[in-house]
């Protein structure tokens, strides 16, 4: 009764559900891509924690942080629901949020306040270590998408 993916596994228990396992060759980014990705991403975290004062023309996360709406509308429906179950905002909080990782299952896919230690965000961030390709595969999103999602998850990943 129980479906199993490709894996062998009980799908339902595949943390964030995968609509197409169509395994294509992605080009890999290079080590350049992600160092970039990493370094504006550590810059983001300090800003963030530096509080007060200052601005960059790269960190959204000064100010009042995204709502999971605004990411839906901007990053999770168009550029991941068409391989995730992620198309709506409650999908996309019911399947990261508190959720461990198939790849990496000590880790949370979303863990708030805790973007470094969000294994979604090392996926998008191109973050060393990470299993698999860097999401999403073929066109991995740009800086402002990824200090987005940083900083929706520093301030607690609300379901709003
Ligand atoms: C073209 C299809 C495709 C798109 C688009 C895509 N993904 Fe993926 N994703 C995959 C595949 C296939 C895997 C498993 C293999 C891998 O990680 O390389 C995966 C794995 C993941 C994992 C690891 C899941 C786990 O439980 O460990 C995360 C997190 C993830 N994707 C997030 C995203 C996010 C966020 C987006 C949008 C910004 C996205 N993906 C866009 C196909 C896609």
């Amino acid at each position: 009764m129980t479906a199993l993916d490709v894996t062998g596994r009980p799908v339902g228990r595949t943390p964030l559900d995968l609509r197409s396992w169509h395994r294509r060759t992605y080009p890999r980014a290079t080590g350049k891509d992600v160092v970039a990705a990493s370094a504006i991403a550590a810059v983001s975290l300090g800003l963030a924690f530096g509080g007060c004062g200052g601005s960059s023309p790269t960190s959204p996360s000064v100010g009042a942080p995204p709502t999971l709406a605004s990411l839906e509308a901007t990053i999770f429906l168009p550029k991941c629901s068409g391989c995730h179950t992620l198309a709506t905002t409650q999908e996309t909080y019911a399947n990261t949020v508190g959720v461990a990782s198939d790849q990496v299952p000590s880790l949370l896919l979303v863990r708030p306040g805790d973007p470094d230690g969000s294994y979604l965000l090392q996926k998008v961030a191109g973050a060393f270590g990470i299993h698999g390709e860097i999401m999403p595969p073929e066109e991995p999103l740009g800086a402002e998408d990824v200090a987005a999602i940083r900083a929706w998850i520093l301030a607690g990943a609300s379901n709003d």
